[in-house]
């Protein structure tokens, strides 16, 4: 099992167990919402496209509230997640709000992408959960493939903060935080660290280095703050 699929299998069982309807209501933040939507909102009135309903994919789009917002905005949405629960629950919360987008769950780290096919790629905090930098490269090829030419990607992912208490997790130079693991031999990535085994988990950059990470992989970085980033295809 790679890394990135344990802990929203848990999450999103949780998540259904507790009749919630988003990730972020484990952090209680309340209701069907999603923490990119203000960098959206602020954004997306700025950019141009050539089609009255432009295509818009979602990596990692947990249960959906992005999807169904953007769907709600006029895109022909496509959402994936690794967790086929978050799927189940997006398809459930979608039809619930009359709404109708299509729902794949794909790992994006080895997503066959349709070539030039989005307008749009939005990932709404799904890069900080790909720890590993060959996992990142894929994901970035991923975007680079699918992403129409004259598209956008616009990402929202957490950044390093000094004053984050990572408790028993342990954070090394490059940002990645790994986190203590009972069952090691299930996970192809769990490393020993100090004689325990541990699993990565988030990957919190400094903004500049996010910003040189997305340069690096062909992106034009048109606008951040923060950790969130409109980007564009490199010419
Ligand atoms: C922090 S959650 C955010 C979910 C949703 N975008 C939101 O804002 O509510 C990150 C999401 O990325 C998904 N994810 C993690 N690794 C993934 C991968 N390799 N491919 C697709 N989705 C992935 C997780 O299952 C989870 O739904």
């Amino acid at each position: 099992m790679k890394y990135y699929e344990l802990e929203p299998t848990r999450k999103y069982r949780e998540i259904e167990r507790r009749g919630l309807s988003a990730w972020n209501e484990l952090h209680g933040e309340p209701g069907f919402d999603f923490s990119l939507r203000p960098f959206l909102d602020r954004v997306l009135p700025t950019l141009g496209f050539k089609t009255d309903r432009p295509s818009a994919l979602e990596i990692g789009c947990g249960t959906g509230a992005c999807c169904c917002f953007l769907a709600g905005q006029g895109f022909d949405v496509t959402g994936l997640d690794v967790a086929p629960k978050a799927i189940e629950l997006a398809r459930r919360f979608a039809a619930d709000r009359g709404l109708n987008f299509t729902c794949e769950v794909a790992d994006i780290c080895r997503w066959n992408a349709p070539h030039p096919a989005f307008d749009l790629v939005v990932d709404g905090h799904c890069l900080e959960c790909i720890v590993l930098d060959d996992d990142r490269q894929a994901l970035f090829a991923a975007v680079r493939r699918t992403l129409r030419g004259d598209g956008y990607y616009v990402v929202g992912t957490t950044v390093w903060n000094p004053d984050r208490d990572y408790g028993d997790s342990h954070v090394d130079q490059n940002g990645i935080v790994s986190v203590p693991v009972a069952n090691a031999s299930d996970f192809e990535d769990a490393r020993m660290i100090g004689g325990s085994w541990y699993l990565p988990n988030r990957r919190h950059l400094h903004p500049e280095s996010l910003r040189d990470e997305l340069n690096a992989a062909g992106f034009d970085v048109r606008c951040q703050s923060g950790g969130d980033l409109l980007c564009s295809l490199a010419r």
